[in-house]
């Protein structure tokens, strides 16, 4: 942020790392990536996820945070910086945090009312879920379609993330990653550890890693999903990493840094899926829902999962408490690099104080996010496109990322050239051993596949052919 005109900047190589991971570490990973294992065939998702991400998430991440450092500007500003005509790739870029912040946002208050409802029923034994929680998701449904409810707590997350963001890039965002990341580490690794100890987990974490073929009848659209999925979860294609990269200092390594960043990601997306499907895959066998509970898919963080704590009896309330504590410090964290990212973009291009910004993103939060956070209850009748607010929010993410990623690579491969980009991997001194892989990832593979998704986001969108996924 240019603060008395000198860009702000992280205190070190594990202050950028940690914040990038703080903000890759989010609802995607606890939440998406448990669900899209079980329905894709289990280690076949993992494996094929694996693959993508050592070789399209490493070679974007890094192109990210190189375009950023080089240039010391957000994503809105970073491209015309490099090349004159090249703006639009920021200015689509930036509509990406822009439309999702808001959505987001609501979905971070959804994660707080259920964390007061948790820690009311561990605090005092009351269940505010009642029954409801055990038999149909009626606790939910109540609550995003109140009338009032689900925009207050949306505003209370905003607000948070504003007070963070307005503290700086220092002092805000990078003391409350200290903070609060390795307590989810802690938190993630003690559940998982907890969850495999239990009678009978063995079964759900089979089910987990071992393939199984014939739940996979199609792996283009597998390939396609847990490519849709690493773009999401490493919160790329989004202009948030060239944002962060752009606060890194000259000394310290681009590749170490990405490398570790994906790595971290990578492995809470993994351990989630230790945490989550075995308790479902034992909840399913006992309840005699079968694969329907697992295959809850969107419904499993909010519905399924409050089932089966149920189950627990009064310890299930303790273990609601810690998994939405969880979920809480990931979606604050990813919250809060999408807001920067825009409070950034504002302040390179219109050159205005970091406080007005911050106050613009906030009121845009608001105002849009309301559209969403109503938009199951009383402005139920608007739709854009037929869709709910926050599914029509989630949907132009879908095919405005891939977008922007094609974009990227274009740009990095052939009007930058991989040379500059690998230059700035250099600058601090460092041998980079990867120069052919990089060059033919970012001119050849990285199109081809993006553009792979983006057509089937097409045909989604439009409802052609059998490319749902
Ligand atoms: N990467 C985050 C996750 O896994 C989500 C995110 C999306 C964060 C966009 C920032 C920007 O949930």
């Amino acid at each position: 942020m240019t603060e008395s005109g000198k860009r702000a900047s992280w205190s070190g190589q594990l202050a950028f790392v940690l914040a990038a991971a703080a903000s890759a570490i989010g609802l995607g990973n606890l939440w998406r990536f448990p669900y899209l294992a079980a329905q894709y065939g289990g280690g076949i998702f993992i494996a094929v996820y694996l693959a993508l991400v050592v070789t399209l998430g490493f070679t974007l991440m890094l192109t990210e945070i190189a375009i950023g450092r080089k240039t010391r500007q957000s994503q809105l500003t970073a491209y015309s910086r490099l090349r004159g005509g090249w703006g639009v790739v920021g200015l689509v870029a930036t509509l990406v945090p822009i439309l999702i912040t808001p959505y987001y946002c609501v979905i971070g208050g959804w994660v707080l009312y259920y964390l007061k409802a948790y820690a009311v029923m561990a605090l005092t034994g009351a269940s505010p879920m009642g029954e409801a929680a055990a038999e149909s998701g009626a606790f939910f449904n109540g609550f995003i379609s109140a009338p009032f409810a689900p925009f207050g707590y949306a505003l209370v997350f905003v607000l948070a993330c504003a007070g963070v963001i307005v503290l700086g890039v220092k002092n805000g965002i990078e003391k409350s990653n200290i903070v609060m990341m390795p307590m989810l580490l802690l938190m993630a690794v003690g559940l998982a550890v907890y969850v495999a100890c239990l009678p009978g987990a063995g079964e759900g974490i089979k089910f987990y890693l071992v393939p199984d073929f014939s739940s996979c009848d199609n792996i283009g659209k597998v390939v396609l999903g847990a490519m849709g999925q690493m773009f999401y979860s490493l919160s790329l294609a989004m202009g948030i990493m060239i944002t962060y990269g752009s606060y890194m200092r000259r000394m310290d390594s681009v590749p170490k840094a990405a490398v570790r960043i994906v790595a971290a990601d990578t492995f809470v997306a993994v351990l989630s899926g230790f945490m989550i499907i075995p308790v479902v895959v034992m909840f399913a066998a006992k309840s005699g829902a079968g694969r329907a509970t697992i295959d809850a898919g969107p419904g499993l963080m909010f519905v399924t999962l409050p089932k089966v704590f149920a189950e627990f009896g009064a310890t299930g309330a303790w273990i609601g408490l810690a998994f939405f504590t969880l979920v809480l410090f990931a979606a604050f964290t990813s919250a809060i690099s999408m807001t920067e990212a825009c409070v950034a973009a504002l302040c390179d291009f219109l050159h205005v104080k970091r406080n007005t910004s911050v106050a613009t993103v906030c009121a845009w939060c608001v105002a849009v996010g309301s559209l969403s956070a109503f938009g199951y209850g009383r402005w139920s009748g608007v739709k854009p496109f037929g869709l709910p607010a926050l599914d029509f929010f989630d949907s132009s993410m879908n095919v405005l990322t891939p977008i922007v990623a094609a974009l990227i690579c274009v740009f990095a491969g052939w009007v930058l050239r991989p040379k500059r980009i690998l230059a700035e991997c250099r600058r601090d001194g460092s041998a980079v051993g990867f120069k052919t892989f990089y060059a033919v990832m970012v001119k050849f593979i990285a199109p081809l596949l993006v553009l792979a998704i983006l057509v089937s986001e097409v045909c989604r969108a439009l409802n052609i052919g059998g490319w749902k996924i």
